[in-house]
């Protein structure tokens, strides 16, 4: 990732305020992992569009906004499991947008962060642009621990690449991501310890403007992103997106996504 580490210190004092209760010990790791990340990268729960407040979804059919998740969210109980498998876009600098200025949007699967707002397990892949040049990540991610880059896979647009979270307990699980074509995978395990529990109460598929620098990065122009093969496991049976909830970003009074579901993917379009 491509953020300065200039601004740590009022980072920390800022994130600090807004982080779910944490034991004073967990903390103190919290910030000194902060102090060793380059960048921060954080993804959030659902905000409501022009505040810091949770947008706790409520199961109607009725499209919600917010400013920084657009997607489908399962709402329930017993979701241990989330899949999808997408094809890398290209992002590109959003109309009227600069070229000496980093865009860059997300898409993940996760477990929770909006009806339980006390964690998220979630991995995915970044995609960034400042002015001809692209860059990818893929990330797992506890939240409210920062998000962290998987090392040994390398990410390209058009890459199908699967991901995928797997809860053991509410304290413990997988993060996956395989690019489909090779067969290739990393998976990052956590092993207890975690910053948060979680309630298993969410299954989403998500693309994000996500948080870095303590605020919201500008959003990229990601085109569409299809999740396909979209499955959830809740209860041991395994589930399709289309009762799910959709979410679209909406920022300074505008729309920014278009997302449907059908039984077996969520599409996320940039409008
Ligand atoms: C971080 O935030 C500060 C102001 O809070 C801003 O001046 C700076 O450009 C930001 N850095 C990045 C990399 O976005
Ligand atoms: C919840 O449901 C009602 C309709 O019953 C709707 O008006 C409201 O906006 C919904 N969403 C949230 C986030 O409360
Ligand atoms: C992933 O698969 C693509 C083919 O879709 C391939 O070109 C690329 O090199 C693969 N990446 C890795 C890291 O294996
Ligand atoms: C999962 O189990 C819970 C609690 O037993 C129940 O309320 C819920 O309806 C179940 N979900 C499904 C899809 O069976």
């Amino acid at each position: 990732m491509k953020f300065s580490v200039t601004f740590i210190s009022s980072i920390i004092l800022a994130t600090a305020a807004v982080a779910a209760p944490l034991t004073s010990q967990r903390k103190a790791r919290h910030e000194a992992r902060r102090i060793t990340r380059s960048n921060g990268r954080e993804s959030h729960p659902p905000y409501k569009p022009g505040t810091n407040e949770i947008l706790h979804l409520n199961k109607t059919s009725k499209e919600e906004y917010s400013s920084n998740w657009a997607g489908a969210v399962l709402i329930g109980t017993g979701y241990t499991a989330v899949t999808a498998e997408f094809t890398v876009p290209t992002p590109k600098v959003p109309t009227g947008g600069s070229s000496n200025k980093q865009y860059c949007a997300s898409a993940w699967v996760g477990i929770d962060g909006d009806t339980c707002d006390t964690a998220i397990l979630q991995t995915g892949v970044d995609f960034c642009i400042q002015g001809s040049s692209v860059s990818y990540d893929a990330w797992y991610e506890w939240y409210p621990d920062y998000a962290y880059d998987f090392s040994g896979i390398s990410i390209a647009a058009g890459n199908v690449i699967r991901v995928t979270v797997d809860a053991t307990s509410q304290t413990s699980g997988t993060a996956t991501v395989e690019n489909v074509s090779t067969g290739k995978s990393v998976t990052h395990t956590f092993n207890g310890g975690v910053d948060g529990n979680l309630c298993e109460y969410n299954a989403e598929w998500i693309v994000e403007d996500f948080q870095s620098n303590n605020s919201l990065v500008p959003f990229a122009n990601f085109g569409t992103v299809t999740f396909s093969n979209a499955e959830a496991t809740d209860n041991g049976s395994t589930v399709g997106p289309s009762g799910a909830t959709l979410i679209d970003i909406k920022q300074s009074n505008a729309i920014l996504t278009s997302s449907s579901v059908t039984s077996s993917s969520v599409t996320v379009k940039y409008v």
